[in-house]
């Protein structure tokens, strides 16, 4: 496990951005498993200069996300498809085939699950998957209590992950309360994981999650046994850590 703590949000950007660059460079066709919310924005951003600015080369790059809404339809501002369209892939030279997002519309939803799982074992796997953290210690949408051993699933979302995604909706009643999610047994697989972490709403999980004991009550605390995760956090949210002091 490895842990760096930067100065700025804008310096775990740049650093998350360079790692995922210098995956990419060393292996083309490299499989990425990517997330949403607010954290890895700044990341997406840097990613989409070193594109342009750089030849960072995408055309060959495959890329499976986390998670989406049950009941939006991928054009929806607030879908995980969208999202992604729009802060990533309309930027890349990226085969829009390439890209996967399960499909929050679809009518055999446990179906699609299996579906997505098939398709990351068919892609040969996920070689490097990005991470942020829920204030209650999820990744992807496993909510605190879901099994080490789950794979992609429908879930339902806690109270408190609805409030805190709130903030994208117009209406608190405007959140979905159903997700389809990468499981965790699904997301440890990956070969490589990098999770993000700004801001010191997030400094309790991460504490949590580092140096507090491994539980299913704490999703992302499984991370402490993956043979090569990385930690990128700004001083803000590695603030509760103690042995950074
Ligand atoms: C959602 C996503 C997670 C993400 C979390 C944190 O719940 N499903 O993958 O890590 O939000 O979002 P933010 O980065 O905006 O704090």
């Amino acid at each position: 496990m490895k842990v760096i703590i930067c100065d700025s949000a804008e310096a775990m950007s740049k650093t998350a951005a360079n790692i995922f660059a210098d995956r990419i460079r060393s292996k083309p066709n490299l499989v990425l498993g990517l997330a949403t919310g607010s954290t890895p924005l700044g990341m997406y951003a840097e990613l989409v200069r070193l594109h342009r600015e750089e030849d960072l080369d995408f055309s060959k790059v495959r890329t499976f996300n986390l998670d989406e809404y049950v009941g939006l339809p991928p054009d929806h501002e607030q879908s995980y498809r969208h999202f992604m369209n729009r802060h990533l892939f309309d930027h890349l030279n990226i085969d829009p085939a390439n890209t996967h997002v399960p499909d929050g519309l679809a009518r055999d939803l446990d179906g699609c699950c299996a579906a997505y799982e098939a398709a990351i074992q068919a892609a040969g796997g996920i070689d490097l998957q990005v991470l942020g953290i829920g204030t209650n210690g999820h990744i992807a949408f496993n909510e605190p209590g879901s099994p080490f051993d789950s794979r992609t699933r429908v879930v339902d979302l806690t109270e408190s992950t609805i409030q805190d995604n709130s903030r994208f909706f117009k209406r608190i009643e405007d959140v979905p309360t159903r997700a389809l999610s990468m499981g965790i047994g699904t997301i440890m697989e990956a070969r490589e994981i990098v999770l993000l972490a700004t801001k010191d709403n997030k400094a309790e999980a991460i504490a949590r999650t580092l140096e507090g004991p491994v539980t299913e009550a704490v999703p992302a605390s499984i991370l402490q046994r993956h043979p090569n995760v990385t930690f990128v956090l700004d001083q803000a949210a590695a603030s509760r850590l103690k042995r950074s002091q």
